[in-house]
């Protein structure tokens, strides 16, 4: 199984799973979660599986890694604790999740929100209607995050193109925080109409039909087979779900059967009353 060491800690993340920036040894910052998170352990698998699902399916996510963090580094590194409601605790040493931060940090600004207005300059807002199909196909409990970065020319890791007038483009959303797809630490799925949704319902502006979902619905019919379910979960490190096969096994099943059930899912959002997708107008007989 691949994988890259962590050498120095940057900073604390926002968030429920405190996550921390951490430089590796293969020259990348990631954002880590720890398997003694306070949310479950079962995190680092949802992020591991649930990134690499969403890629396949040709969604925007960053890059995932197993990182090592070894135990001199911790006992170096005051700020590597988790913060309990009273006290904390060192974060645990070993095998950790690490999503990979698009560029070098010192130099490239991520935000979490962006305004309404500004919205309007993210050059694959259409990637969130693939992002719901993804959210109900996996029943993320969580609101569905995303973060926002504008590319440059110079980013070592753009894939090969540095296009000229990149200095001046858009937005880029990349989707993050998988950590409660399948509900969490349940691993069962309580659909809701408005689950999985992303809060600034603009992002759905030009979805007109369930047509605008129709192309990730076909990856996820045509290339999510058992076979490839099967070799994702073969990536996640056994301790990060205590080694329960069955209940790994159990899950991919599910995941496996409701792939019919994305169009019904969405549906369910768009009937519920609050028109989350504003331009998909309900028509009353
Ligand atoms: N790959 C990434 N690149 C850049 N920033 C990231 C990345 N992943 C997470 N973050 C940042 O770290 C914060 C915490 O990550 P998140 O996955 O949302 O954890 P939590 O489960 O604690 O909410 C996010 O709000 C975001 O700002
Ligand atoms: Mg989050």
């Amino acid at each position: 199984m691949p994988m890259v060491l962590s050498v120095e800690q940057v900073r604390r993340m926002r968030g429920g799973a405190q996550a921390h920036l951490m430089r590796c040894d293969d020259g990348g910052y990631y954002v880590v979660k720890f398997q003694n998170n306070p949310q479950h352990l079962r995190i680092l698998a949802n992020e591991m599986l649930g990134t690499r699902l969403a890629a396949l399916l040709g969604l925007p996510v960053p890059r995932t890694e197993v990182v090592e963090v070894p135990r001199g580094l911790i006992e170096l590194t005051a700020d590597l604790v988790i913060q309990l409601g009273v006290g904390r605790t060192p974060c645990r040493a070993g095998k950790q999740f690490g999503s990979r931060f698009p560029g070098d940090p010192a130099r490239l600004t991520v935000q979490d929100f962006l305004p309404d207005e500004q919205l309007r300059e993210v050059e694959n807002l259409g990637d969130f209607a693939g992002m719901l199909v993804y959210d109900k196909w996996t029943c993320n409990t969580n609101g569905r995050q995303a973060i926002f970065f504008r590319e440059s020319g110079d980013r070592a890791e753009a894939g090969g193109s540095s296009e000229a007038g990149d200095s001046a483009s858009g937005y880029t959303a990349m989707m993050i925080d998988f950590g409660f797809c399948f509900n969490a630490g349940e691993w069962d799925f309580p659909d809701a109409p408005l689950r999985g949704l992303y809060s600034r319902h603009r992002v759905y502006e030009r979805v007109a039909g369930m047509e605008a979902f129709e192309p990730w619905i076909a990856r996820l019919e045509n290339q999510i087979t058992e076979r490839v379910l099967g070799e994702e979960a073969a990536q996640i490190p056994p301790e990060w779900y205590d080694g329960d096969w069955n209940a790994l096994e159990r899950l991919l099943e599910r995941l496996y059967r409701r792939r019919e059930r994305v169009r019904e899912l969405i549906l369910s959002a768009r009937n519920s009353g609050r028109e989350p997708i504003p331009n998909w107008k309900v028509k009353h007989a």
